[in-house]
Parts: C-alpha cells; sequence; structure tokens
C-alpha cells in the first residue's frame, strides 16, 4: 500500500486582505503588527536565515535605503526563523565587518522579528515546504495606512530581492491611491500614467476627443503626471 504523506497546510494571505495580526520580540523591541504601524505604509518582509550571504546583501541594501522608504511614510520589518540573540549578532557583525559593494558600517535599525516557532511565518505564508520547511522564503508584503495588504511579492531563497523594484511598486500603489490613475509596465514618476475604462459609449467617444487625453484605442488612454506633481504628494505627506 502507498504510504500517504500529510502535509501541514499552511495560510496565505491574499491582496485585499487585512494585514494577519500578530506581537512579536524584534531587534527594536516588541511590534504590534499591523496596529503600530496605523497611518503608514509598511513593508514586512522575511528571509531563509541570519549569516547567509544573500540575506546580508539584501539587509545591506535594505538598510541603506531606508530613508529613502521612511520618506514615502513605509516603514520596514524583517522577519527570520532565528532567535533575537543570534539577529543581534548578525547586525552587528553587519556594521562592524561587511563591507559589499560600497556600503560599509551599515546599521540595521528597523526592526528584525525573532520567529523561532514560526508563528507569523506560518501566518503569512512564508514556509513554502517544497522549497525548505524550516526556513522563510523571500515574501514581501505591502501594507497600507489602514493595514490592508496591498501587494505580494514570493522570491525563493536563492534569489535576492530587487530593492529599487520594491520602492517603484510603493511609489506606483500611493500614486494610484493619490491620483485615481493606475500605472503601466515599467512605470517611474514622470512617466503617463493610464486613466479607468471607459464605462460608458459616451465616455469613450469624450476621451478620443480629447487633446489632454492619449488613447491607443478607447480602452487604452494614458494622460501626463508630472514627475514634481507626484514626488511632492507623496514625499511630503
Ligand atoms: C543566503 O541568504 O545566502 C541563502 C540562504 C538560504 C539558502 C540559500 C542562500
Amino acid at each position: 500500500m502507498e504510504e500517504k504523506k500529510e502535509q501541514e497546510v499552511f495560510s496565505m494571505p491574499r491582496i485585499g486582505d487585512p494585514a494577519p495580526e500578530f506581537k512579536a520580540v524584534t531587534t527594536q523591541g516588541e511590534v504590534n503588527f499591523p496596529g503600530d504601524y496605523k497611518g503608514k505604509w509598511s513593508i514586512l518582509f522575511s528571509h531563509p536565515a541570519d549569516f547567509t550571504p544573500v540575506c546580508t546583501s539584501e539587509f545591506m541594501t535594505f538598510a541603506h535605503m531606508e530613508e529613502k522608504f521612511n520618506e514615502a511614510n513605509c516603514q520596514l520589518i524583517g522577519l527570520s526563523i532565528d532567535g533575537l540573540y543570534s539577529h543581534i549578532a548578525w547586525l552587528r557583525t553587519i556594521k562592524e565587518k561587511i563591507e559589499y559593494k560600497g556600503m560599509k558600517d551599515i546599521e540595521v535599525t528597523f526592526p528584525l522579528i525573532e520567529d523561532i516557532k514560526m508563528d507569523v511565518a506560518k501566518k503569512y505564508g512564508m514556509i513554502q515546504p517544497n522549497e525548505d520547511n524550516t526556513k522563510a522564503v523571500r515574501a514581501v508584503f505591502f501594507v497600507d495606512p489602514k493595514g490592508i495588504i496591498r501587494a505580494i511579492i514570493y522570491y525563493p531563497l536563492s534569489l535576492g530581492r530587487n530593492f529599487d523594484e520594491l520602492y517603484r511598486a510603493l511609489i506606483a500603489m500611493q500614486t494610484s491611491d493619490e491620483f485615481g490613475v493606475a500605472t503601466p509596465a515599467d512605470w517611474q514618476p514622470g512617466d503617463d500614467v493610464i486613466i479607468s475604462p471607459a464605462g460608458s459609449c459616451g465616455t469613450a467617444q469624450e476621451r478620443m476627443e480629447d487633446s489632454d487625453i492619449d488613447c491607443k484605442d478607447w480602452f487604452f488612454c494614458t494622460k501626463k503626471l508630472d514627475k514634481d506633481t507626484v514626488l511632492n504628494k507623496i514625499l511630503k505627506k
């Protein structure tokens, strides 16, 4: 008889869901998530383990860019399935010894969650057993000021994330909220934005005739949105 292997079922929050709540010990004291971050965007991200090279390159890069994220009203929170003292030792090593791509003396001041029991990792679908059942994959959750999950990105263990893309995604979502527009492929502030598809034949016709709107066809219309207008709104909030 073939033996049946029972696989534990892990939950996966989805875009549009309220971010699952948790209380956790971190390198910056206790954190209540998402309650402590009400009114701000946050990025909750997991990494496989402390004292590993890809993770070290990622932490240095994120810490180096932290001010940029904070200026866009966004706080960073990391997690790995390691204990608090391992986290502290790793962050001290990064600051004291590691030089990478011109970055050195990097102090990680955002919280790093200890999650030895995997309580948080399991709630957020960060454990993907066919990749690894004791290490978190590289998950990224963007949570908005109302505590709603707005975007999720997952990478495997071997692949370091692109932090410029995480910043671009944050600014694009904020632009979408502030200006009621969508953003096309590879959008950067200053590029044209997409206006929502026309909901009636009349609107479709009006758009085709509006000289401020550029319609490739009735369903695909863009308009200009100045870079300074975007950044002044988002970075000065
Ligand atoms: C790393 O961060 O280098 C790493 C961690 C776990 C598996 C593979 C790579």
